[in-house]
């Protein structure tokens, strides 16, 4: 039986040794994990659960929501309600933030959360995942409710970011600024264990991942950097590159995170500078792991950590992965915005 330590004695361990992990951040990341436990509980049972399919509605993306979306939406919402660690919580699902109700005690930290990313794999038995960013309500927020523009900070300002993975195994990724650690669900007694960490990304790992059917929206110069890698041993790299594309950013990053490369999907012609994933949800929490891995983050242009939010559900291009791999795709962009 493995004998690795449980998330809770590794974030009581930090809390002690550290100094750095208030008590609130503990439980609010226990509390996450849990309510992933849930999710992924959910997830395994399929079409047993009946939680396969489409619930006939759209959210406020304009994508139809899979019953499962709404499903794990709920079920972080009501873990995360009543611990009194929270101001607010925001999610891919609702429109606009959710206030912790007032029969509740109130914390410091609002939470963001895409409840399942990568839905259109959960029909087919493919692998998805949760992904959350923690951030602290701004100081001028304190004594009044919190509002969606407390909520657009830089992704720098996060204090903690995740993700669980539902595949072959049950996994939760986890960075509090100080290094990225990785568990996995021991099943059997109900508890997540590290496996892995502090996790740093394999550097000059030669493969990418991007949805190869955009290839005619891309600039011109994503175009470029691309057919160099696809030209292999024969083009101007003189070295083969491998391609994987999953359609679920958590297992694609999470790949990344562990065997190297990079993730692109950059803004494109359809929708100029705006691209497919969203920066508060998606965009962040995985450019935060990323950073901490040692490998990096930009939107094309610039390190996705340092954007200026306008919008809770913004969309942003993603450039996420090996620190060379990243500067080369950063700097096709940006040749491009210069010509
Ligand atoms: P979500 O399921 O939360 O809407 O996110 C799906 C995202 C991401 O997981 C994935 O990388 C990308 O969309 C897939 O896009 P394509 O449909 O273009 O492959
Ligand atoms: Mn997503
Ligand atoms: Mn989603």
């Amino acid at each position: 039986m493995s004998r690795a330590p449980t998330l809770t004695r590794f974030l009581i361990e930090q809390q002690r040794e550290q100094n750095t992990l208030p008590a609130e951040l503990r439980l609010l990341i226990e509390t996450v994990a849990r309510a992933c436990k849930t999710i992924g509980h959910a997830v395994s049972k399929g079409a047993l659960g009946e939680v396969l399919g489409s619930l006939g509605q759209e959210n406020v993306q304009g994508e139809v929501q899979k019953k499962l979306d709404v499903i794990a939406n709920e079920l972080l919402l009501d873990a995360n309600e009543w611990g009194g660690h929270l101001a607010a919580m925001a999610s891919e699902e609702m429109e606009t933030i959710h206030l912790i109700p007032n029969r509740y005690p109130k914390g410091e930290y609002l939470l963001l959360f895409d409840p399942i990313d990568g839905s259109s794999n959960i029909d087919v038995g493919l692998s998805v995942g949760t992904i959350f960013s923690v951030l602290k309500a701004p100081p001028e927020a304190a004594g009044r409710e919190v509002t969606e523009a407390d909520f657009l900070q830089a992704g720098a300002t996060q204090v903690a970011a995740g993700y669980a993975l539902y595949g072959p195994q049950t996994l939760l990724m986890l960075t509090m600024g100080a290094g990225v650690y990785e568990f996995t669900l021991d099943r059997e007694v109900g508890a997540w264990r590290m496996t892995d960490g502090p996790i740093q990304i394999p550097q000059g790992t030669r493969e990418f991942a991007i949805n190869m059917s955009n290839r005619r929206q891309w600039t011109p110069h994503v175009e470029r950097y691309i057919d160099e890698r696809v030209s292999g041993a024969q083009g101007p790299l003189g070295t083969d590159y491998n391609m994987r594309w999953t359609g679920s950013m958590v297992a694609d990053i999470h790949r990344i995170l562990k065997r190297g490369g990079v993730f692109l999907y950059p803004a494109d012609a359809r929708k100029p500078g705006k691209a497919r994933l969203r920066l508060m949800y998606e965009a962040n929490p995985m450019a935060f792991l990323m950073e901490q891995a040692g490998g990096a983050g930009t939107d094309g242009t610039t390190r996705l950590l340092d954007l200026s939010p306008q919008a809770l559900h913004q969309r942003v291009g993603v450039m996420l992965g090996d620190r060379a791999e990243v500067a080369a795709a950063t700097q096709a962009q940006a040749a491009m915005a210069q010509s």
